[in-house]
């Protein structure tokens, strides 16, 4: 699959939204934060959060996990180091830039890995996907939330009108449920779940679990 999108021009994207990410996405997306938050938390343990950003959901993870959050871009890192700070939490174990495609963490490192609107952001999802596989323990889980193009209809034509406009804001509008599919196919994991997230449904949470 060619990749549409360039990491250095997404890194680039995301240090320009740091400074009023949280004002211009904190609110629209914080139901499904907050689902995929507590979906990882009915395994709990060590957590990794992939494309953590300005660290909205760090402060909805049980005292008792240890959470390890990366990003690509560093201001946004800076953003969620001082929400660290400034909620005084003691459940981070580390911040750290990092791409999601080539992850450094041995295998089998973390009881769930979650990805909260990063997926549809990298420029080799599938990479990505294969890597958060790789982290996450038998028996572990994957957990996204993630845009799901709509393939089809006016709302498909626009999603393909628009890439050249939101790839440079960083992100992908078209991503149809079949790359997800076809990735499962060939991976060793299975879907436990995906449905819609308010408010408008074009967003989903997606639960993958890793075989045993
Ligand atoms: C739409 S934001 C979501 C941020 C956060 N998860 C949230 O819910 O607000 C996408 C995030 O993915 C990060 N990102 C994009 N490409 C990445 C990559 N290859 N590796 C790691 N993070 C990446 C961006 O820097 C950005 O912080």
């Amino acid at each position: 699959m060619v990749a549409d999108l360039d990491r250095d021009r997404v890194a680039a994207a995301y240090g320009r939204w740091a400074p009023i990410y949280d004002v211009v996405f904190g609110p629209v997306f914080s139901q499904g934060r907050r689902a995929a938050v507590a979906a990882a938390e009915r395994i709990g343990g060590r957590i990794l959060e992939v494309g953590v950003g300005t660290g909205l959901s760090l402060g909805q993870y049980a005292a008792s996990d240890r959470i390890v959050g990366i990003d690509i871009s560093e201001p946004m890192l800076g953003k969620a180091r001082q929400r660290v700070q400034r909620l005084g939490l003691k459940n981070i174990e580390t911040i750290a830039v990092m791409d999601a495609e080539r992850l450094e963490f041995p295998d089998a490192a973390f009881d769930v890995v979650v990805a909260q609107y990063v997926v549809t952001a990298v420029p080799n999802p599938e990479k990505a996907l294969d890597e958060f596989v790789r982290v996450v323990k038998p028996g572990g889980e994957i957990v996204l939330t993630s845009r799901v193009g709509a393939e089809t209809g006016l709302r498909g034509v626009l999603e393909k009108w628009l890439m050249p406009v939101t790839s440079r804001l960083g992100w992908r509008t078209e991503f149809p449920w079949k790359r997800y599919e076809e990735w499962a196919a060939r991976s060793p994991v299975r879907l436990l779940e995906r449905r819609a997230l308010p408010p408008l449904g074009h967003f989903w949470l997606i639960r993958f679990g890793k075989d045993q």
